[in-house]
């Protein structure tokens, strides 16, 4: 997001805060990346509609060539309503859908991620249809525990020792397996990625009528302190290599499917809000910037203890030390938890603020206005604008 400050001061006073200003052409960038990248047998780029479900995201991301992943059936809806091609749609949702017939007669790509679901898409499938198997690969990488969905802490896809159940499953119901999903979780590490294309290119082994493997989203980024930005060539080099060796040995070309989320749209947005009060705990405590916005509207930083950049628009050279809280009735309102610890409080460095200036709220693109708590305190949501 590259807009001045005085860009974003503007923007407050004219739309009002609390305000999520996203801006379209990062975004183009960042998807033309993933369009442009090369892998030697193919590669689509979905887009994870849960990090940002706005039409004109999805809209823009549409037009440039990307595909989607949702995440719920009810997702599938919207993006089949706002006129996406179905075939560009893939469904792996923890919740059996609640419309499979539609969703099997549209033609979108559906991934079974249980057995329960898989047994459902058999009964509603013709004989001879394909159908994905989301796995858990018994391998989980994420930003911490609750962001990372593999290995046995986590309830997503089906547990690899049961593939061979599933695959038999689907055979007796003349139905083919013909997609591996796996996504170990978000935000791991970016030197996780040739280990989990190993992992993923040996359960694919196991499951020979496999065409196309989706590896999932997750790819880092920065928003704060040493946090590394994933390399999206130098993970395509990664994946390139892995999958030829995969070819070399089995004489199978895998397409290579991704969905990331956070890395595509997470830069292009930021967050608005006002100081609404500054209040302290005494000489041996805090102070704290409390805004007029807070876990309704970005809830990563009480949920998981997520770290994002904040800055204050103050032209005060003066610098003040605050811990920065949200305006909701809730302790764990907090947007800046110590890092590691999301109990803990961390106080930043920043210019001496006053009531009434405006704060940002960096990186905000993803899993914020999607992810947000509606009604609560019956605050209003913060409104979306694009630049
Ligand atoms: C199945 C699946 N794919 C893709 C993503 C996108 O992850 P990220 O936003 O970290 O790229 C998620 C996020 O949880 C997911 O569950």
């Amino acid at each position: 997001m590259e807009l001045s400050t005085d860009a974003l001061r503007t923007l407050a006073t004219e739309h009002s805060t609390p305000l999520f200003v996203y801006d379209l052409s990062y975004l183009s960038g960042r998807a033309q990346q993933l369009v442009d990248l090369q892998l030697p047998y193919g590669l689509t780029a979905r887009y994870a509609v849960k990090a940002n479900n706005n039409p004109r995201i999805t809209a823009l991301l549409d037009e440039i060539g990307l595909s989607f992943d949702a995440s719920s059936s009810y997702e599938v809806v919207e993006l089949l309503g706002q006129g996406i091609d179905p075939t560009k749609v893939s469904l792996s949702s923890q919740q059996p859908a609640h419309n499979l017939p539609e969703l099997v007669a549209s033609g979108i790509k559906y991934v079974a991620t249980s057995l329960h679901q898989l047994e459902l898409f058999i009964a509603q499938a013709p004989k001879g249809s394909t159908v994905g198997l989301r796995v858990n690969p018994g391998l989980g990488a994420g930003h911490n525990n609750r962001t990372t969905t593999g290995g046995a802490n986590s309830s997503f896809g089906l547990w690899n020792t049961y593939i061979p159940q599933a695959l038999k499953l689907a055979s007796d119901a003349n139905i083919v397996v013909d997609r591996l999903h796996i996504h170990i979780g978000s935000g791991a590490d970016p030197k996780m990625w040739g280990e989990v294309m190993k992992t993923s290119l040996a359960i694919a082994e196991l499951m020979p009528n496999v065409t196309s493997l989706d590896i999932g989203g997750g790819f880092k980024i920065h928003r704060y302190g040493d946090e590394h930005e994933a390399d999206m060539v130098e993970i395509g080099e990664v994946f390139s290599k892995e999958l030829k060796l995969f070819a070399d040995r089995t004489g199978r070309q895998l397409h290579l499917e991704i969905e990331p989320g956070t890395w595509l749209i997470a830069h292009a947005g930021v967050l608005l809000a006002k100081v609404v009060d500054i209040v302290d705990t005494g000489a041996d405590g805090h102070v704290f910037l409390r805004l007029n916005t807070g876990m309704n509207d970005i809830i990563r930083p009480s949920m998981y203890g997520a770290q994002h950049r904040i800055g204050v628009l103050s032209d005060s050279s003066e610098r003040e030390e605050y811990v920065i809280v949200g305006h909701n009735c809730e302790t764990g309102d907090i947007l800046t938890p110590a890092p590691g610890d999301p109990e803990g409080l961390e106080a930043r460095l920043l210019p001496k603020a006053h009531i009434d200036d405006i704060v940002v709220i960096y990186d905000a693109g993803a899993y914020c206005a999607s992810f947000a708590v509606h009604g609560y305190n019956s605050y209003p949501s913060a409104k979306e604008i694009f630049v």
